[in-house]
């Protein structure tokens, strides 16, 4: 059976091309960047020329890149370090209601160590509400963290707005009020750069480069304290350097540059017609801001509502017949909860359990959408047919609580 995967923001596979560039640094060239050795050297100059091409493309110096081990672990050191640094400061910490649980747990754990956190909400269309969020920054704001696109239903944030109000406001207060942004799903598609906030966090398999590596871009002057320990990128993140996955990202980095905007187009193509056609579907909506969202939307990823079916019904079903996408966030979908994102975005749980999150990506072709379009009709039905709650005049009468539909 043929395999289409539409579970891009879950994860990419591994261009080829980059695995090319780091294959020679998991077998010949293995040395610790930290020996002084030949190998090591080797190793070390490696690192330090992906660090300056990513450093390109953000903008920034090299010094101001920190390498982790994913989005999840920049997310803890730019929140967790920056609050633990800056305590003597101020308390405060602003975030959203629908960040990835990498931000929102950092944020809990942060609450057990004396600090407030503003959780802030959004519109229906799921964009960040910034009057509100203008509103809850106090005199005890340290750092606000919101971020670039969310990644189950692909609406952009206007970060740059949001970080001249962090500046605005530092210049009001006479304090320093600090922007981080997680744009785990944005680098490699969309415009980030380091004039956009004063940290940024980026995991390179998301964008066709390997699993297990990301990167922290943080301003220099930002202090920020390590959450792990040693001698590494200026004792702010120990372990052994991962060579060859840091030459993959970079690689990864600059392909992604190179073929964004073509990929960007098709993506947009596809997303439209799939869109249109999944509409047709009675009692379907989309997620978040839907058609005519233009550039507030990551192109190629669109949540559909279902009414009165559940989206891991949809999913099996799919799967079944092999298609692969997902109902929220990959680190979500085996928890069965209603996801916080669509909650957040003001729907019903019954609501939210009937969502279907695909996210397209460069290998995807318009045959794929036809066969996803030739499927997804029956299996709606059919699930529609043996649902408990089936019946006609609830279906009628539904107009539905988000604008987006
Ligand atoms: C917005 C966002 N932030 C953070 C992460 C975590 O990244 P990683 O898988 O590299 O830890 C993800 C992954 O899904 C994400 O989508």
């Amino acid at each position: 059976m043929k395999k289409i995967y539409f579970d891009h923001a879950a994860t990419t596979h591994l261009d080829s091309k980059v695995l090319e560039k780091m294959l020679p640094y998991l077998k010949t060239k293995y040395g610790n960047a930290s020996s002084l050795h030949n190998y090591g050297q080797e190793s070390k100059d490696a690192i330090e020329k992906a660090r300056k091409e990513l450093a390109n493309i953000l903008k920034c110096s090299s010094e101001e890149i920190i390498f982790t081990s994913c989005g999840s672990e920049s997310d803890s050191l730019a929140i967790i370090g920056y609050a633990l640094a800056n305590k003597s400061k101020g308390n405060h910490i602003i975030t959203s209601k629908f960040e990835h649980p990498a931000v929102l747990e950092a944020c809990k754990f942060l609450e057990t160590q004396g600090f407030e956190i503003s959780y802030i909400s959004i519109t229906k269309q799921g964009l960040v509400d910034i009057e509100k969020l203008k509103k809850s920054i106090t005199k005890k704001t340290i750092l606000v963290s919101i971020m670039h696109a969310n990644n189950e239903i692909g609406t952009i944030q206007p970060i740059e707005e949001i970080y001249k109000i962090c500046k605005d406001k530092s210049n009001e207060y006479k304090t320093k009020i600090v922007f981080h942004t997680d744009a785990v799903q944005t680098f490699g598609k969309i415009e980030i750069n380091s004039s956009m906030a004063d940290m940024i966090s980026i995991s390179a398999h998301k964008f066709y480069g390997p699993k297990g590596i990301g990167l922290l871009y943080k301003k220099s002057g930002i202090n920020i304290k390590p959450i792990i320990h040693g001698h590494q990128e200026k004792n702010l993140r120990g372990g052994t350097y991962n060579t060859a996955s840091i030459v993959g990202m970079a690689e990864a980095a600059k392909i992604a540059q190179k073929e964004k905007d073509v990929i960007n187009k098709k993506l947009k193509n596809l997303t439209e017609k799939l869109t249109n056609e999944v509409l047709k579907i009675e009692n379907t909506w989309i997620n978040g801001i839907g058609k005519g969202a233009g550039e507030n939307k990551l192109p190629g990823l669109v949540n559909f509502g279902f009414l009165l079916i559940e989206g891991e019904s949809i999913l099996m079903h799919l799967d079944n017949k092999g298609i692969m996408c997902s109902t929220g966030s990959a680190c979500s979908s085996d928890s069965l909860q209603a996801s916080h994102v669509l909650l957040a975005l003001g729907l019903k749980p019954e609501e939210a359990h009937g969502s279907l999150r695909i996210s397209l990506g460069k290998e995807n072709t318009e045959e794929d959408i036809d066969y996803f379009l030739s499927v997804l009709p029956e299996i709606v039905e059919k699930l529609r047919n043996m649902s408990p709650f089936k019946n006609k005049a609830q279906l009628k009468s539904f107009k539905g609580n988000s604008t987006c539909r």
